[in-house]
């Protein structure tokens, strides 16, 4: 990471909730937002975790950090906790990170209906409500950052991913439509779309394509490092890199837009 792009004094004052930040790329967009001096709300499942990633992060601006723990599978769930937050923390939120687990992998025809339902439950619903509960704040400040970690299957259906690619699109929608209903207050709403970026949730659906396919792990990943023209997978705060300058004041007249951050690998502009 580049140290003068990410100096405390960008996001001093400022207040991020990151969701998905217990581990992998939610895990390293808090770290770089903290390290730009902002206070990170976490959100995630587990509570050990969150707490100890709550005293972990930076704090260059003497800023504090703590937590919510939700579980995405009920936006309503997501959306009490996230509320009973703002009732003690009234001051709200400059800065929103959609993010969470992905869905699971498989071809489409093979999906139940039910695996359609909670993924769109998790990401766009949840999405739905966080904005619902964040942007009221943000309209009166005039001021505010929306940023969706998606995939690059919003803009090119990814192979084994059915249920994920379906859903993208939707949230990709979703997001367009919010930026354009929040541009005139001074909010952007921005997705990046990571390419195969090393994380567990890498590691797992690699793991699992070599049980279907009886495939070594070793050649799953050859066979995908052939498609990425920079020939590696990313890392987790080479998306954050990206998530942070989205969230900076920096960004201020980019709103409805995708970045993918996947080393070439989407094959259109
Ligand atoms: N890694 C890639 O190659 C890649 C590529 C394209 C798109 N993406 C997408 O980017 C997003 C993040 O991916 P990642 O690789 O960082 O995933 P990851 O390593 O699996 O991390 C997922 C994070 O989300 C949280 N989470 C999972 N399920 C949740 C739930 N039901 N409710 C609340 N929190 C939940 C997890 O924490 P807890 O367990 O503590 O809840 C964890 O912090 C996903 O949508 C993924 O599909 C990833």
């Amino acid at each position: 990471m580049h140290p003068s792009l990410f100096s405390p004094d960008i996001l001093a004052g400022q207040q991020a909730l990151v969701g998905g930040s217990t581990q992998g790329i939610g895990r390293a967009v808090a770290e770089v937002l903290a390290q730009m001096g902002a206070s990170i709300t976490l959100l995630a499942r587990n509570e050990e975790r969150l707490q100890q990633i709550a005293a972990e992060l930076p704090t260059p601006t003497a800023q504090t950090h703590d937590y919510i723990v939700a579980d995405f599978v009920d936006a309503n769930v997501v959306a009490t906790r996230v509320h009973d937050y703002l009732n003690s923390h009234p001051r709200g939120f400059e800065i929103l990170i959609n993010n969470t687990g992905g869905p699971a992998g498989g071809p489409l025809l093979a999906a139940p209906a039910e695996a359609f339902r909670a993924a769109f439950e998790q990401h766009l619903v949840c999405n739905q409500v966080l904005a619902q509960a964040l942007v009221p704040t943000m309209q009166a400040n005039q001021y505010g950052r929306i940023i969706n970690i998606i995939s690059t299957s919003v803009k090119q259906p990814l192979p084994n991913l059915g249920v994920s690619n379906t859903i993208r699109a939707a949230v990709g929608n979703w997001a367009k439509t919010l930026a354009n209903e929040v541009a005139s207050s001074g909010i952007t709403v921005n997705n990046v779309l990571p390419g195969a970026t090393v994380t567990q949730r890498h590691t797992s659906l690699i793991e699992q394509r070599a049980v279907q396919t009886g495939q070594s792990t070793e050649s799953i990943e050859d066979n995908l490092l052939q498609l990425i023209p920079v020939h590696r997978f990313g890392q987790p705060e080479e998306i954050a890199a990206a998530v942070a300058f989205l969230a900076s004041p920096a960004a201020s007249y980019i709103t409805g837009i995708n970045v993918p951050v996947d080393g070439g690998r989407t094959g259109n502009l």
